[in-house]
C-alpha cells in the first residue's frame, strides 16, 4: 500500500517513495513518500498560513479536535496496533496499549490546555509609581513546531509532541521515524478524520539523514521538538540557532542496589526495566550498580528472571523480539564481544539469529568495558559490583547521559540523599526507570536532552508569554 503525506488537508504522494519492511520477517508493509525540498517548502508554507486561524480559536474549540482524535484512535487501536507491531517489532499487546496510552495522552493534553491560561499581575507590590499598573500576562503559541519522533514509540512519542503543541495554539510539521512512518501517519489520519483544519498538521516523510538538516534549518520553523539519539540531538542544537528546542535523547540509566534492598523486588523491576521491548527504550535500565555484599544473590535472582523471558514473535507477545534492524544487532554484538574479551562473565546464553538477540546478563563488568558506559538500546544488562553507595553515585554521575536512575533501598532517607546527589532528570525509588505516567515531568540533562516533556511541561515549553501592561 502507498501511504501519503497529509499536506494542507490533502493526502499527497511524492515521486520517490521508501518501501517499509517489517523487522520481524521482512514482510513488505507499504511505502511512504520521500519528500523533496520543494514539497517540504510547501508543507511549511501552508502550515504557516493555517497558524492564524488555529491560534485564534478558543482553547475549548481546539480541545474538541483532540477529544475526537482520541476517540478515533481508541476505535482503531487494533488496526493501528497491528501495523505498529509489524513496523517496529513490538509485542502486539504492548503495541495496542501504546495506542490506548496515546488516546489518554491526547485527552489529557486537551484538559491541561484548558487549565493553561494566563494571569493578571498587579504592580502594587513595588514602589508607589507602579501601584496603578496591571499586567495581563498571556500565553501565546510559539508558531510552527517541527516535531520529530523516534522509532520505538512511533505513535506515543509523536503524539507527546503533537497534542501539547496543538492545544497550545501551534501548528505542527511532523516528521515520523522512517521505520515507524506508517504508524505515525495513521496517528495523523485520526486527527484528519477528527476534522482538524487544513495545514494545522502537515507531515513530512523521508530519511532524516537526507532531509533532516533542511527541516531543522528551515526559516519557517519556530520551535523544534525532537526525540531521538544524542548525536542527532547535538546536530539539531548546532543548527537551531536562536530558535527554542526541546530534546529528549539517549540514556544510560543505572539501577543502584543497596545492601538493604528488597532483592526479589529489585530483580523483577530491573529485568522488566532492562528488557521490556528488548531494551529499546531510552529509559531502559542499562547498568546495575550493586553492593558487593549482595551481588551474588542479586545476580542469581536476575538470572532466574532473565531465563523466564520468552524470545520470538511479537504476535505471540514474546518478551524479546527482533531488534529494529541488523545494524542495531551488530552494534550490540560489538559491545558483548568487547565485554567478553575484557573478562565479563556471561550468566545467560549468548545467541543471535539475524536481528533477534537473546537477552544477555553480564556479571563482573568493569569500567574499562564499553558496555559499562555506552547505550546498547538492546537486550544486554551489565552488573557492576561496588564497594559503597558513594562509588555508585560517582559512576552514575560520570556518564555522558543524565536521564534517570533507580535506587533500591529500604532506607527512604538514604534514597532521598542519593537522589539529591545524582545528576539526572528523574530518580525512581524502588522501581524501574520509566517515562510514564505521561503527565509527569520527563527530562534528561547532559547528553540526555534539553528542556522538559510531560504534558503540562510540553505545553509550557511550546508557548510563550506576552505581557500587556496598562496604568489604571
Ligand atoms: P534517531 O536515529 O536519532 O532518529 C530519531 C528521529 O530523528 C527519526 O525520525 C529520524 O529520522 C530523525 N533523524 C535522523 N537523522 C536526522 C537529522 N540529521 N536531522 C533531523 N532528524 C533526523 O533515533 P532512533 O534510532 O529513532 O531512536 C533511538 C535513539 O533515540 C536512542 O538513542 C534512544 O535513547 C533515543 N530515544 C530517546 C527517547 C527519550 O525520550 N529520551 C525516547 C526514544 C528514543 P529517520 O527515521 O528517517 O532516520
Ligand atoms: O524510549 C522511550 C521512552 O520514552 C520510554 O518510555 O514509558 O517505556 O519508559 P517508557
Amino acid at each position: 500500500m502507498k501511504y501519503k503525506n497529509l499536506v494542507n488537508g490533502e493526502w499527497k504522494e511524492s515521486e520517490k517513495e521508501i518501501k517499509i519492511y517489517s523487522p520481524i520477517n521482512d514482510e513488505e508493509l507499504g511505502s511512504v513518500p520521500s519528500m523533496t525540498r520543494e514539497e517540504v517548502d510547501y508543507a511549511m508554507e501552508t502550515a504557516k498560513i493555517a497558524l492564524g486561524g488555529w491560534r485564534s480559536l478558543a482553547v475549548v474549540e481546539r480541545a474538541k479536535y483532540l477529544y475526537k482524535a482520541a476517540e478515533i484512535l481508541e476505535r482503531d487501536k487494533e488496526i493501528i496496533g497491528t501495523v505498529l507491531a509489524k513496523e517496529v517489532s513490538k509485542g502486539i499487546k504492548a503495541a495496542i496499549s501504546e495506542v490506548v496510552r496515546t488516546a489518554d495522552l491526547i485527552r489529557y493534553s486537551a484538559e491541561e490546555g484548558l487549565r493553561s491560561v494566563g494571569e493578571i499581575v498587579e504592580g502594587g507590590s513595588f514602589e508607589a509609581a507602579s501601584k496603578r499598573k496591571v499586567a495581563m500576562v498571556r500565553k501565546e503559541p510559539m508558531g510552527l513546531v517541527l516535531a520529530i519522533a523516534p522509532f520505538n514509540y512511533p505513535v506515543n512519542l509523536s503524539a507527546s509532541k503533537i497534542a501539547p503543541a496543538l492545544i497550545g495554539g501551534n501548528v505542527v510539521l511532523f516528521k515520523p521515524p522512517t521505520q515507524g512512518a506508517i504508524s505515525g501517519l495513521l496517528l495523523v489520519k485520526a486527527f484528519h478524520e477528527a476534522g482538524i483544519p487544513a495545514g494545522v498538521i502537515n507531515t513530512v516523510t523521508g530519511k532524516g539523514s537526507e532531509i533532516g538538516d533542511y527541516l531543522i534549518a528551515h526559516p519557517l520553523v519556530d520551535f523544534i521538538n525532537f526525540t531521538g539519539s544524542t548525536p542527532v540531538g547535538k546536530r539539531i542544537g548546532e543548527l537551531a540557532g536562536m530558535r527554542p528546542i526541546l530534546l529528549e535523547l539517549g540514556g544510560k540509566d543505572g539501577a543502584i542496589v543497596s545492601d538493604d534492598a528488597d532483592l526479589e523486588k529489585a530483580a523483577k523491576d530491573i529485568v522488566s526495566g532492562a528488557f521490556s521491548y528488548s531494551g529499546q527504550r531510552c529509559t531502559a535500565i542499562k547498568r546495575v550498580l550493586v553492593m558487593e555484599s549482595v551481588a551474588d544473590k542479586l545476580a542469581g535472582l536476575i538470572k532466574a528472571e532473565v531465563e523466564k523471558l520468552t524470545v520470538g514473535d511479537p504476535f505471540e507477545n514474546a518478551d524479546i523480539t527482533p531488534l529494529i534492524d541488523n545494524r542495531a544487532a551488530d552494534f550490540i554484538e560489538g559491545l558483548i564481544e568487547d565485554a567478553q574479551e575484557k573478562g565479563a562473565k556471561a550468566l545467560t546464553q549468548i545467541k543471535r539469529e539475524k536481528n533477534l538477540l537473546w537477552p544477555v546478563l553480564f556479571d563482573h563488568v568493569t569500567l574499562d568495558m564499553r558496555i559499562a558506559w555506552e547505550e546498547p538500546f538492546g537486550p544486554v544488562l551489565p552488573l557492576i559490583r561496588i564497594k559503597s553507595l558513594d562509588e555508585a553515585i560517582e559512576i552514575c554521575n560520570g556518564s555522558e547521559y543524565g536521564l534517570q536512575t533507580s535506587v533500591f533501598t529500604k532506607n527512604i532517607v538514604q534514597a532521598f540523599d542519593i537522589a539529591g546527589k545524582l545528576e539526572v532528570g528523574t530518580v525512581q525509588i524502588n522501581n524501574k526507570t520509566q517515562r510514564g505516567p505521561d503527565n509527569f515531568p520527563f527530562l534528561g540533562i547532559k547528553g540526555s536532552g534539553v528542556g522538559v516533556q510531560g504534558i503540562k511541561y510540553s505545553i509550557e515549553s511550546m508557548t510563550k508569554i506576552k505581557s500587556i501592561v496598562i496604568d489604571l
